[in-house]
């Protein structure tokens, strides 16, 4: 290892806590550079929490918007907001998307931009409406979840598991009960990656440990909301939540501490 533990360094050190358990060694000792000094601030707390917690990320504009009126998310955040996400994919066991972002977007949902593991990826599709020739269902790069509702489900396409859920209400899934679903199958930290619908959703039932919201220096005037989600539960409790920020080029992200195991 070297004498400075530069970014790389840091990156391999965290990455090496994720698989053991524990801060490695080198971590605690040498001087860092800033940036390893900021790498490290920042995952530290997703790798020193629970083994079983939920977090969620967005990336939005300055009003608010995750994407265009017609879905085009590519991009809102710049490079080092991409890495960022890779990063957190790469920490984490399983991601989460809704099926309003796997059929605009078609997703690969695997970690591309560092070094690293791609999670389990989780598709939630109560209507069984994300076609079956979806990346995530056909390419093979990591193991894909499908959680999809009661009833009349087309095929189960190869390779893919298909979880059925209760639906509960107009809500659909209870977030619990999908954060259940993935811990009984080994997949305890997860990242709920988006759309906002999504995001919202496990933000107004209070299980999320922490949301990384990205916001960059960009009005789209109008598109997909980014959050959505419930005033009465999620602003009663989340009125003030403890927050960090970090600079990642022209963006901020700011991490909101919401207190939820998962
Ligand atoms: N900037 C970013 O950070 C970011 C990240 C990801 C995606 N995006 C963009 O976001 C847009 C899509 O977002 P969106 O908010 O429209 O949709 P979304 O959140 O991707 O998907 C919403 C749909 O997923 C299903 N769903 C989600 N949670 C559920 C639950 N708890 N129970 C049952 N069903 C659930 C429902 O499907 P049904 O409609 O079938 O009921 C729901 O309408 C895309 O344009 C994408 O590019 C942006």
């Amino acid at each position: 290892m070297p004498m400075v533990i530069d970014i790389a360094a840091a990156w391999d050190g965290l990455l090496q806590w994720r698989q053991e358990g524990s801060l490695p060694e080198h971590l605690s000792g040498p001087p860092m550079t800033a940036a390893a000094e900021q790498l490290l601030s920042l995952y530290r707390p997703l790798l020193e929490g629970p083994s079983r917690q939920a977090v969620a990320q967005m990336a939005q504009s300055l009003d608010g918007y995750i994407a265009t009126a017609v879905g085009d998310s590519c991009f809102v955040t710049g490079e080092e907001d991409r890495t960022h996400l890779h990063r957190l994919r790469a920490l984490c066991d399983a991601v989460v998307v809704g099926a309003g972002t796997a059929v605009t977007d078609d997703p690969r949902l695997t970690v591309r931009h560092v070094p690293g593991p791609s999670p389990a990826r989780v598709v939630i599709d109560p209507h069984a409406r994300v076609p079956p020739e979806a990346g995530v269902f056909t390419d093979g790069r990591a193991p894909t979840l499908w959680l999809v509702g009661p009833g009349n489900v087309p095929d189960t396409p190869t390779g893919v598991e298909r979880i059925e859920l209760p639906v509960d209400g107009n809500d659909g899934f209870e977030p619990a009960r999908i954060l259940d679903a993935l811990a009984d199958r080994g997949l305890g930290r997860v990242l709920v990656e988006g759309g906002g619908i999504t995001v919202s959703r496990f933000i107004t039932a209070g299980v999320l440990s922490r949301l990384y919201l990205t916001v960059a220096p960009l009005v789209i005037g109008s598109g997909r909301a980014g959050s959505t989600c419930r005033p009465a539960r999620a602003f009663a409790t989340h009125c003030d939540p403890p927050v960090r920020r970090f600079t990642l080029g022209q963006d901020t992200l700011f991490e909101l501490d919401l207190g939820e195991d998962g």
